[in-house]
């Protein structure tokens, strides 16, 4: 498969699993596209136009060459300059990386981050919070979170991979769709009744079992093992990161019939408000679940006979029938 190929299939998996639905995201597209077309011509120019058929800003090609044959990848979950010395050390052992994967975005997938977060809308109206009211909450995240970054050295790894002539891309929402998805059908499947039981089947999933082992594994931080469950919602796993003001979807969550939070991370403000609300928090794990959601992708590389050589704290574990 060549460096484009991977990317474009990571990307149709990702639209595959996100949580807007496919229709939707066809219906986002055609709304960037009339923008686009809409714009002046001054605008125009400095318009991403991978934008018109990529819908996650945070994923993006960070460096090298898009037309090359890849044989072998490194994954890791951040790639820092590192990490690209990482591949050019394993090529000087014999183990040549044809394309450095990166999870959490660089460059300028970093930059874009925040463009992705407004997908988070739909997940909490999957759980039964009104459109307008998630999307008022997120709203002020959304520019928190740009601003946050705006100063950020983002292009450092992807500038160290083009000097060595590496080929990088980074993978962040389709693979973190993946997970949200495969989590939320996972638990939906079973009947649960108490916030304990929703913790041991999460580390029956290898990944979660892995991160037990490691530390890092399924915690509760808000209610006990004893505590009801109510309606699970798995709202902290899409859709770029948390902004500020996120603390205030709880109070809606509650108010509209979510009794339990699964989520990768959240902050102690959050904390605060489920606890505040009687919302139980389950939190996942932040790597275990970025693992999950990139070995659904990396399970189609490797049916396409591609090596993946796992780094920076990303759990491998293949579902590939063999
Ligand atoms: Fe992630
Ligand atoms: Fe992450």
């Amino acid at each position: 498969m060549k460096v484009q190929e991977i990317f474009d299939l990571a990307i149709k998996v990702g639209i595959e699993n996100d949580p807007r639905g496919t229709k939707e995201v066809a219906n986002y597209l055609k709304s960037v596209r009339k923008d686009y077309s809409e714009l002046p011509e001054k605008k125009k120019k400095e318009f991403d136009k991978e934008k018109l058929t990529n819908p996650y800003s945070d994923s993006k090609f960070q460096a090298g060459d898009k037309n090359k044959a890849v044989k072998r990848v490194m994954v890791g979950i951040d790639i820092g300059t590192g990490g690209v010395l990482l591949a050019k050390e394993l090529e000087r052992q014999g183990k040549k990386i044809d394309l450095i994967i990166a999870h959490h975005p660089v460059g300028k997938a970093l930059a874009d981050l925040h463009e992705v977060m407004d997908l988070q809308t739909s997940v909490y109206a999957k759980g039964g919070v009104p459109e307008n009211i998630a999307e008022g909450i997120l709203r002020e995240g959304i520019e928190s979170v740009a601003r946050r970054i705006a100063p950020v050295n983002h292009y450092e790894s992807p500038m160290t991979a083009e000097l060595l002539g590496i080929s990088m891309i980074n993978i962040h929402t389709p693979a973190d769709n993946a997970v949200w998805k495969f989590v939320s059908d996972y638990i939906e499947k079973k009947n649960l009744k108490r916030v304990g039981e929703l913790v041991d089947i999460l580390k029956e999933i290898p990944e979660y079992k892995k991160a037990t082992e490691l530390g890092a594994g399924p915690v509760i931080f808000s209610g006990s093992e004893k505590s009801r469950l109510g309606k699970v919602l798995v709202s902290g796993m899409t859709g770029g990161t948390d902004g500020k003001a996120h603390e205030k979807l709880y109070e809606r969550m509650a108010h509209y019939g979510i009794g339990t939070e699964v989520a990768m991370h959240v902050g102690d403000e959050d904390r605060d408000e489920a606890i505040k609300h009687y919302i139980n928090i389950v939190i996942a794990g932040h790597i275990a679940s970025d693992s999950l959601g990139l070995n659904i992708i990396m399970d189609e590389l490797e049916k396409k006979g591609i090596e993946i050589i796992p780094c920076s704290g990303y759990i491998r574990y293949s579902r590939v029938k063999k």
